[in-house]
């Protein structure tokens, strides 16, 4: 895969993970992963955690051959877990909601990936004022009665999935991360402190089912588009070995 971006979802929905896939996911990790995993007291939560790195440990296999228990990941700025060995040219981004878990893999450029539950309880308007530019406000009260919710969570997780690519916290001002999307395709509109950003990044939104919503970051900053492919990750494309 050269210039592919692959996008991989899995979903619970799908069938849950047996005592053998859980294990060998939790082999995979490194210590400091192990802790982690075994410190959630909450089964979902620790499974969300085991298939996203199985997920990234897994797609990174397939793309160089290196064994999943050989990737190391370190933190970056604000939490991002980046690959700190093998030396490679791939990234590689992690999100994870309600029963859905998405991995992005990318060779050579900046990548991120935000999933959200499409049901969760509305709280849309409070949000939506805080975190939207006045131009994506407007959009989002302009939708029909039973879309503001959907509508919003679009923006958001747009949003999250520029905020991600880049490894940057909370740290700018959510309005000024903004986006179009008059013309089908979302396109980066930033503005205020970010007005002077590069807005070469390629944008794709997905429904992997009918209960999520995922949005991908690609960074195009060097004039190249790649083939972004989203896929089905399935409990069998985790390695044996
Ligand atoms: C860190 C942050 C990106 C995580 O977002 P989240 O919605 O809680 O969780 P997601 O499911 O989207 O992503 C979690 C994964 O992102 C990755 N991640 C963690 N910090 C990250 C960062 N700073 N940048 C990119 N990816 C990060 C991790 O792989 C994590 O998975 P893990 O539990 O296996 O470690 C988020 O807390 C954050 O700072 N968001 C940006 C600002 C914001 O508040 N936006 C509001 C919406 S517009």
């Amino acid at each position: 895969m050269p210039d592919d971006v692959l996008v991989a979802v899995f979903n619970a929905d799908d069938g849950g993970l047996d005592a053998d896939v859980w294990t060998r996911l939790r082999d995979w990790l490194q210590p400091n992963e192990r802790e982690r995993a075994d410190n959630y007291a909450d089964r979902e939560a620790r499974a969300a955690f085991l298939i996203g790195r199985g997920m990234a440990r897994a797609m990174l296999s397939e793309v160089t051959g290196v064994p999943p228990a050989e990737w190391r990941f370190a933190e970056g700025a604000h939490g991002r877990p980046e690959i700190a060995s093998p030396d490679t040219p791939y990234h590689f981004n992690l999100a994870h909601s309600h029963g859905a878990v998405a991995c992005i893999v990318g060779r050579g450029r900046e990548i991120g990936v935000d999933v959200e539950f499409l049901h969760r309880p509305a709280a849309a308007h409070d949000v939506a004022a805080r975190v939207c530019a006045p131009d994506e406000l407007d959009d989002v009260n302009a939708a029909p009665d039973g879309q503001r919710q959907e509508r919003f969570l679009v923006y958001w997780t747009l949003k999250e999935a520029y905020l991600k690519a880049r490894g940057l916290g909370i740290s700018l001002h959510l309005g000024d991360v903004a986006f179009s999307l008059a013309d089908g395709q979302p396109k980066f509109a930033p503005r205020g402190s970010l007005a002077d950003a590069d807005t070469r990044w390629t944008f794709r939104l997905a429904q992997p089912n009918d209960q999520h919503l995922i949005a991908v970051a690609v960074d195009t900053r060097d004039g190249t588009e790649p083939n972004i492919r989203f896929q089905r990750f399935a409990n069998n494309r985790f390695p044996r070995a």
